[in-house]
């Protein structure tokens, strides 16, 4: 077991920012349902999978569909952010995250991914950044996505870290809270007011220096 840190990256909104995507696809969805999906609601579904997000619209539209509509819609959402991702490259990493992850594996520190999205493979393979993670942890690696730690703890299992070792970067209230359960360092990135939960927020990657996480 290494003692430094390892580092655990959120994906959408943290390595890319196919955050917005997410919310124009339930955009949509939420208008067939005749929901009118805001900004600072769509808070609550960032770092929550597919369905989760799904069951809060209907409950804040106090909505009831069948079993056929709710998957149809499901994959209808899927179908929109697919779309709405299909010309992602490399040009569409946020600042500051390469030259982080190269720092720190220069340094030998592991690297891994805890994303709540079922697209992660998809998403690292089109920002070319696979390669660089030693475990990659998706939407279907868990049985319970964020706010539940399940995930975080796997990717700790799969790097070989202790829990207390991780440093974890979350742009979700969601994921900072999971991350806050097994006692991982929880960096918020954005706004300050929605991540105070976080033992560190910055509002934007490139504010994020290596060398002031290099040692545990
Ligand atoms: C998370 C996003 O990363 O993945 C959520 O923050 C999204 O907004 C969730 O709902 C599930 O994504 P997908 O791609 O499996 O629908
Ligand atoms: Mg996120």
């Amino acid at each position: 077991m290494k003692n430094i840190p390892t580092f655990i990256f959120d994906l959408d909104g943290v390595i890319t920012n196919t955050e917005q995507y997410h919310y124009e696809a339930w955009k949509e969805i939420s208008h067939e349902l005749e929901y009118n999906l805001t900004k600072n609601k769509n808070e609550e579904l960032k770092g929550v999978s597919r369905d989760k997000c799904l069951l809060k619209i209907l409950n804040w539209a106090k909505i009831k569909i069948s079993d056929e509509k709710f998957n149809y819609l499901l994959e209808k959402k899927n179908k929109i952010y697919l779309e709405k991702i299909s010309k992602i490259d490399s040009s569409n990493i946020v600042n500051g995250i390469y030259d982080f992850i190269t720092a720190a594996k220069k340094h030998d520190h592991s690297i891994a991914l805890y994303s709540s999205s079922k697209n992660a493979n998809y998403i690292l393979n089109k920002l070319d950044l696979h390669s660089f993670f030693d475990a990659i942890v998706d939407g279907n690696s868990v049985k319970f996505s964020k706010p539940d730690p399940e995930g975080f703890s796997l990717a700790a299992k799969l790097t070989k870290s202790n829990p207390e070792n991780c440093v974890v970067f979350e742009d979700s209230e969601a994921g900072i809270v999971a991350g806050n359960k097994i006692n991982m360092t929880t960096v918020g990135v954005g706004n300050s007011k929605k991540l105070n939960v976080a033992n560190r927020v910055f509002k934007e990657f490139k504010e994020i220096k290596f060398e002031d996480f290099q040692k545990c």
